[in-house]
């Protein structure tokens, strides 16, 4: 069976993309897609070394970065992929894009949807927004992509708890290893077709079929992947 061709889109280090790679890799021939494209809006970033490392093609897409580079719409009509998984891209994607990519562009926000997003949500911020307002819980929520930023059908959330005393580094630390285990399934299951976004922008057939349970950070991976797989559909 052809495997699915997915675009990840960046704009920092990359750990989420490491993360896609990762799990694909660990899927070995039984995976229903592979990474076929890296895209960044800025040179000098770790997404660019990853892919580098795994012989995936890197591009950078157009933007006050990189005013001369093509455009993100010319880049993904060049490159086919069947889905776009942005994972800390910075950069508005164009209505036309979204609309093309309806139901397979998808997203990873750090913290709660609607409450801890929008322009200028990003990075430390976020986490800083989330203690400032002396919230008890935040955690990663995956989203399919339209024209406004965090915005669009939510396709999980994994509840993680924020501790008395935490600075927005360790809130981070916290949540993005919840996003590493969270995302590259929910990538995967997108590309596979097993997550459906019906025209009404609500979600025909879900990733979930319970919410997830609070994130234990005591806990170990293999544990915490198991209570992903028991709120599966
Ligand atoms: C993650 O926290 C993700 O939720 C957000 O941007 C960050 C990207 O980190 N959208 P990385 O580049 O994947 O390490």
């Amino acid at each position: 069976m052809r495997r699915a061709r997915i675009a990840v889109l960046a704009s920092g280090g990359g750990s989420n993309l490491q993360a896609v790679l990762d799990y694909l890799a660990q899927l070995g021939e039984s995976r229903s897609a592979d990474v076929v494209l890296v895209a960044t809006d800025r040179a000098q970033i770790g997404a660019l070394d990853r892919a580098a490392r795994q012989n995936i093609p890197a591009v950078i897409t157009r933007s006050r970065l990189a005013p001369d580079a093509p455009p993100l719409a010319e880049i993904l009509a060049h490159h086919a992929p069947d889905v776009v998984a942005l994972a800390g891209y910075l950069q508005l994607i164009p209505a036309s894009v979204t609309r093309q990519f309806h139901g397979r562009m998808l997203n990873v926000h750090p913290a709660p949807l609607p409450d801890f997003g929008g322009r200028g949500m990003y990075g430390a911020r976020v986490h800083r927004a989330v203690i400032a307002a002396h919230a008890t819980q935040s955690g990663p929520t995956v989203h399919f992509v339209d024209d406004q930023y965090d915005h669009g059908a939510e396709i999980a959330h994994w509840p993680v708890p924020v501790f008395p005393g935490d600075d927005d580094r360790a809130l981070a630390d916290r949540v993005l290893r919840a996003e590493h285990l969270l995302y590259p399934p929910i990538v995967h299951a997108v590309a596979a077709g097993e997550v459906v976004l019906g025209s009404d922008g609500r979600l025909t057939t879900p990733f979930l079929k319970s919410p997830l349970p609070m994130f234990d950070p005591a806990a170990d991976d293999a544990t915490l992947r198991g209570v992903l797989d028991n709120a599966r559909r």
